[in-house]
């Protein structure tokens, strides 16, 4: 799709007019019409702003596979599943808090190779599970085949993800960073809005601590993204009951280095 298809459709999709979308960008109503057309393109140092007001990553509206970014696809080419098959601590805190009484409506973001949504599943929620990397997604859904499980998986971008439907717990593990700094109040409201009442976000993300090198295997994806400051996650949810709010940094030695990471943790429960 060409770069003024691409702004003319998400222009309409938010609602708004040429003139708005022009208004808010500082531009004229003609320049607008001229991008969506094909007779000009938008000047490269309004791509940020435009990005922002549209609530798409600057890669997306420019055409470009976001999964160019990050090298998943490799690593989950590999034998076997490469974070293993043993579910995050964090589902047994998610179900001490939600025990599946009822089929909740999980959605787990950026799900990988699927241990997390598969083992929810399995255990009576009604999981619904994305992530950028087809070869994650082709494993996950050899995971739930082989389990037994329907799980709903499918290929998307959480920085122009915007759900529709409600959820009752949204879960995401080692994802969040993805997010550039300029997206992630846009791409948490669409989440915490479409989310039932009583209903729970468990999140982590890494964080930058100022004494803490940054990490030898670090991708350019997250460096570009931007660093999240510490406590930046519990901001966005303000308004929402904490259960439980962490900062814990660990040793790692993914690269064959050994070094550390901070790491926020949040479960919060919309009131
Ligand atoms: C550290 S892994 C975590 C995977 C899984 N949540 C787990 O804990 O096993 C990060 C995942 O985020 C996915 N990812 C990276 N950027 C993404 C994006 N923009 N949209 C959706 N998923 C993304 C990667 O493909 C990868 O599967």
């Amino acid at each position: 799709m060409n770069i003024g298809k691409m702004i003319a459709n998400k222009r309409k999709e938010l609602g708004f007019t040429q003139q708005a979308l022009a208004e808010k960008l500082n531009v004229s109503f003609q320049a607008v019409s001229k991008w969506e057309n094909g007779t000009s393109y938008p000047d490269v140092t309004l791509l940020p702003s435009l990005a922002a007001v549209l609530n798409v990553s600057i890669d997306s509206l420019l055409g470009y596979p976001s999964q160019s970014i990050t090298d998943y696809d490799k690593r989950y080419k590999s034998e076997g599943y490469y974070w293993g098959l043993a579910p995050n601590h964090l589902c047994y805190e998610m179900m001490r808090l939600k025990p599946p009484t009822r089929p909740y409506k999980v959605l787990d973001i950026g799900c990988g190779e699927g241990k997390d949504a598969v083992f929810l599943a399995r255990n009576g929620y009604h999981v619904t599970a994305f992530d950028i990397s087809e070869q994650g997604l082709c494993k996950a859904r050899e995971l739930s085949d082989r389990c037994g499980v329907e799980i709903h998986f499918f290929k998307a971008d959480v920085r122009d993800f915007r759900i529709e439907t409600d959820y009752d717990i949204i879960f995401s593990s080692g994802v969040f960073h993805y997010i550039p700094a300029e997206l992630r109040w846009r791409v948490i409201e669409n989440l915490k809005t479409h989310t039932t009442i009583n209903g729970i976000h468990v999140i982590n993300v890494f964080v930058r601590k100022p004494f803490i090198p940054l990490p030898p295997d670090i991708e350019e994806s997250e460096i570009s993204a931007g660093d999240w400051r510490s406590g930046e996650l519990f901001t966005y949810y303000h308004d929402w009951l904490f259960r439980k709010n962490e900062e814990r940094i660990f040793d790692c030695n993914s690269g064959g280095i050994p070094h550390k990471h901070c790491m926020d943790v949040l479960i919060a429960e919309k009131i």
